[in-house]
């Protein structure tokens, strides 16, 4: 039998270890350069003046939520075909959570369906760069417009891309705040949890240390309520170290999404994800469409080979929505999708012989 190939496997270098190990014999585990410099160069990597490490995405995310001053009574719309901790990280910060549908071809959030859903309480809006893919930057428009917030759950995102009026825009600059993750699966990792939040607002940029560190200023006194969601220094130094082969990873993903592409192209029974016009996706990963997901995971399972529904339960389903009152809604394009897209092992640590078998088993599918 061949080896397991894995959906995921996180890259580690002799370059992150001594960084870690350097960072550990320092003595200094909190509050330190390594923090300081991964906030500054992270920045600068999506072009955007403020970023601070913390301790999640899901604590992005609720930082962000807080940041704009969002809480009881505000609706802040989400799509249901997304990570949980999307639409939750509202309901933490006791604000409710609207369920938008998704386009048919790009699975990100429609925008189409997200103006419908606008009211009178909408503070802001969560778009999700889906499996690494920018939202439609009719997003954009549309919450300036109606004068709300707009967050970015980049959590699948570094480094994706899409042009706007000619500009290359980085996520993490696509809205108000962007909420970065760093869960080993990620495109990058810290080496434990980690999440990055990112904003140009400077408004927004000089409340962002403040909010992860007890809402506390210079003078320890703290101004707002805030808690401690900062990173350790030892996962900041392995994240700076991690950032500094984000591209040459994302090459590598972008090369196999051609090769996967081409192989599903001789396959009627799968159809390949579409992207973006004008976007530059980062593959956190690639996921197939077909009618069998159950026939096609123990397929590729025969061929040791992992593959995933993502995600078979819509937020909106989940049983912490029972009474919401959009559980038993039908979101059309979401019902119709969230059983049969299924993830193949895309991750930048596969080998040439890994990709091709992937290659080779959605070409003979059947
Ligand atoms: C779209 C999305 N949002 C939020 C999160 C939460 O990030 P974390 O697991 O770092 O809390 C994730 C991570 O899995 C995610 O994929």
């Amino acid at each position: 039998m061949s080896e397991h190939i894995p959906l995921a496997r996180p890259s580690w270098t002799e370059g992150m270890r001594d960084a870690a190990m350097a960072t550990l014999d320092s003595g200094q585990w909190v509050k330190g350069p390594h923090g300081r410099a991964f906030s500054q160069e992270f920045a600068e990597y999506c072009h955007v003046s403020y970023a601070a490490p913390c301790n999640s995405g899901s604590g992005a995310l609720i930082a962000a939520l807080r940041l704009l001053d969002i809480g009881i009574g505000d609706e802040v719309i989400v799509p249901s075909m997304t990570f949980i901790a999307t639409a939750t990280s509202v309901s933490m910060v006791g604000a409710t959570p609207v369920f938008a549908d998704v386009h048919p071809d790009y699975w990100c959030i429609d925008v189409n369906d997200v103006q419908k859903r606008i009211t009178e309480k909408t503070k802001a809006v969560i778009g999700v760069h889906l499996f690494g893919q920018t939202y439609d930057p009719a997003l954009i428009e549309l919450c300036r417009k109606n004068k709300i917030g707009l967050i970015e759950d980049a959590a699948q995102a570094h480094g994706t891309s899409v042009l706007i009026g000619g500009e290359r825009r980085m996520s993490g600059s696509l809205g108000d705040i962007a909420c970065f993750s760093f869960f080993p699966s990620k495109n990058m990792a810290v080496g434990g949890e980690g999440g990055m939040i990112t904003t140009d607002h400077e408004a927004i940029g000089s409340r962002m240390r403040s909010i992860i560190n007890h809402g506390r200023d210079g003078t320890l006194q703290s101004q707002e309520v805030g808690t401690n969601m900062r990173m350790s220094e030892v996962f900041a130094a392995i994240g700076r170290k991690q950032l500094e082969h984000l591209d040459q990873w994302l090459e590598l993903r972008r090369n196999t999404a051609k090769q996967y592409a081409s192989a599903i192209d001789q396959n009627e029974l799968i159809t390949a994800p579409s992207t973006f016009p004008d976007s530059e996706h980062g593959w956190h990963q690639y996921c197939v469409k077909v009618d069998d997901a159950a026939h096609f995971i123990t397929y590729m399972s025969g061929k040791n080979i992992d593959a995933r529904v993502f995600y078979s339960t819509p937020c909106h389903q989940h049983p912490v929505y029972a009474s919401h009152p959009q559980h038993d809604a039908k979101i059309d394009v979401t019902e119709s999708i969230c059983t049969r897209l299924v993830a193949v092992p895309i991750h930048h640590g596969l080998t040439d012989k890994e990709r091709s078998r992937v290659a080779s088993a959605l070409e003979d599918y059947a």
